[in-house]
């Protein structure tokens, strides 16, 4: 007999996840009804008859919490590591679940490396100037990794593995994270924020966006720093309080800066925005700058990592479905 497959209502497919859908939808025996929209409350036909939403990052609050509700949805998975654009407090007064995904950390991590070298050996100068037929030398001398001190501020999954590549660079680390791993003991010392403000030549975020840690770059934090700090924000734009950032750039407080996510960011990136105004003045200017690398949230984006969201995402919803346990539940 033919058991009634689970549901799930997919917003925000991209074409290069149809593949990993597809053979995850099979494996798990689910039904999948997809859209490459971001959940509204125009789109509710999606989740008609579903049991079970997975989306990414567009912010889910109350009314589309009770529009899902009154449909039948029992449980909601981003298929995200990060989870604050989600009315969770909410989503658990009405009685829906939800998840995140976790995705080989190795993805971040190494695009972290990857833009600490850029930052310091001035790549976007020196390939923009390449276009140009212009192979002078001046302005791009560069420092090497092995003679700084590095911060991780955050030692998740994808800190302690940002320490872990960095060791092989012989660099000084000092780590901040309330909670502190004893396997990142061999290769970083924890201290305290103070500190890593204070003795850092570079410092690297890989922490949620959180209350405690909205805007803990401002101007109060930037002024402890270094003269000539560098900047690493592959984590939440909410870290960082962008007009301070702007004007300690502009001052040469923080000598440079590489930005994968930056506040406000929600509704234009993974769109082709070529022909089109964004509205985003912090973006416009920032990207200006010679020294302020700027990619759009793609740290997270390898085959890898979108395999793994896919599968995690589906194995929650059909747990959660199933009653069974699920590591994944924030809540
Ligand atoms: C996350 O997984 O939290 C990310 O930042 C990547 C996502 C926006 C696709």
């Amino acid at each position: 007999m033919e058991m009634t497959k689970l549901r799930i209502a997919v917003f925000n497919m991209r074409p290069d996840e149809e593949e990993f859908f597809s053979i995850y939808g099979e494996q798990y025996h689910t039904e999948l009804s997809v859209t490459n929209e971001p959940p509204t409350l125009c789109n509710l036909s999606v989740t008609e008859g579903c049991q079970a939403v997975s989306v990414i990052t567009t912010p889910i609050g109350r009314e589309l919490l009770d529009a899902w509700k009154a449909q039948g949805i029992q449980t909601i998975s981003t298929r995200t590591v990060g989870y604050d654009h989600i009315d969770l407090a909410y989503a658990k007064e009405i009685g829906i679940t939800v998840s995140n995904v976790s995705y080989t950390p190795h993805t971040v991590a190494e695009y972290t490396v990857m833009a600490m070298l850029m930052t310091i050996r001035k790549m976007k100068t020196i390939l923009l100037r390449y276009q140009v037929q212009d192979y002078s030398l001046s302005q791009v001398r560069g420092r090497e990794l092995g003679n700084m001190t590095v911060g991780v501020v955050g030692t998740g999954k994808i800190g302690e593995m940002v320490i872990r590549n960095l060791s092989g660079f012989g660099c000084r680390i000092f780590a901040f994270d309330p909670y502190e791993k004893e396997s990142v003991k061999a290769f970083a010392q924890y201290t305290n924020l103070d500190t890593i403000w204070k003795e850092c030549d570079m410092i690297t975020f890989h922490t949620p966006a959180l209350e405690s840690t909205y805007h803990m770059v401002r101007e109060e934090t930037l002024n402890q720093m270094k003269q000539g700090v560098i900047l690493i924000n592959m984590a939440r734009g909410a870290i960082m309080d962008t007009d301070a950032l702007i004007k300690a750039l502009e001052s040469g407080k923080v000598a440079a800066a590489a930005l994968d996510v930056i506040e406000n960011e929600g509704k234009i990136y993974y769109k082709d925005y070529k022909y089109a105004v964004t509205g985003n003045h912090d973006m416009a200017l920032l990207s200006t700058m010679p020294n302020v690398l700027m990619t759009p949230h793609t740290a997270f984006f390898t085959d890898e990592a979108v395999s793994d969201m896919i599968q995690y995402s589906i194995e929650s919803c059909v747990a959660e479905l199933k009653n069974e346990e699920n590591p994944r539940r924030i809540l």
